[in-house]
């Protein structure tokens, strides 16, 4: 049985952490599941971590949805969250549903993610209106990096921009949405915002005081190594870890110390004396 909404408001109004991870693929989604988590965002991260662009813009709902079905196919347990890519909900809450109804059927997950406090109040609501699950995303938005300037920029730094993100995301929370992202924020605002709405906050780069956690798979593992974003641990050195075996490898095989005869399947007696045998008689 995997976990659902019902169990994300349980958690928090027992004071229990929820926690969200990352994942895209066999590989991270079942290791995901093997730790534990709660929840697997199958985020438009994967422009960065997996197909190699600067930022999420270039990713297609075409894209997350295939990383979704992987994702769905290969786990039980967590509730898994199709993240909805760069103006895939943005034109008219509409054009909205549709893609989210594309996610739900086509991906297989429990729940979509979207970018947006006030303004996108009335999209969440026909959105959750129609049956779907919507965990909002407010603070610093990655899928407006160009807006922004870049992909770091803190929000709700003063007064004003604080104030905008506790009315949006009271917003949020009233349009219907089950949880909801709180990004790159001071970890004061993050603890006030958790205060002011009764939804789950799932903070990055929040501060501590959010009802969970969500973090990237290949920041927590040091997989990706193009730059290493202040609010992530990391685990493991994964890169240099996973370098390291693969330079070991290539120096096997170079010095025929890989494969050995151990690594080899045999053939049986008779056939290679058969063999034999017709070289004989040519
Ligand atoms: O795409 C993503 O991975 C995200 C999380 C970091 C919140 O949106």
């Amino acid at each position: 049985m995997r976990v659902t909404i019902r169990d994300f408001q349980k958690m928090t109004d027992e004071g229990t952490p929820i926690t969200v991870l990352t994942a895209y693929d066999v590989t991270s989604a079942r290791l995901a599941e093997a730790a534990g988590v709660d929840s697997i965002l199958v985020g438009d991260s994967l422009g960065m971590v997996i197909q190699g662009y600067d930022n999420p813009v270039p990713v297609t709902l075409d894209h997350v949805i295939y990383h979704a079905q992987i994702v769905t196919r290969v786990t039980e347990k967590p509730l898994v969250i199709g993240d909805m890519p760069f103006m895939t909900y943005s034109i008219s809450p509409e054009q909205a549903l549709m893609n989210c109804a594309r996610m739900m059927q086509e991906g297989g997950v429990g729940a979509v993610k979207m970018e947006g406090g006030e303004i996108l109040a009335p999209t969440i609501e026909r959105i959750v209106s129609a049956g779907i699950p919507v965990m909002g995303h407010i603070g610093l938005l990655p899928q407006s990096v160009h807006k922004l300037g870049g992909l770091r920029r803190m929000q709700g730094k003063d007064e004003v921009s604080a104030r905008q993100l506790l009315q949006d995301a009271v917003a949020v929370e009233n349009a219907g949405a089950f949880a909801m992202v709180v990004e790159g924020v001071p970890a004061e605002l993050g603890r006030l915002i958790t205060q002011r709405v009764h939804i789950p906050t799932i903070g990055i780069a929040a501060g501590p005081d959010c009802d969970g956690q969500v973090q990237v798979f290949h920041d927590l593992l040091g997989l990706f190594e193009a730059f290493m974003p202040k609010h992530a641990k990391r685990y493991v050195e994964g890169a240099a870890l996973f370098k390291a075996a693969l330079t070991q490898y290539a120096e096997d095989v170079r010095a025929r110390r890989f494969p050995t005869i151990e690594h080899a399947v045999h053939m049986s007696p008779d056939v290679l004396s058969a063999l034999f045998a017709e070289d004989d008689e040519d």
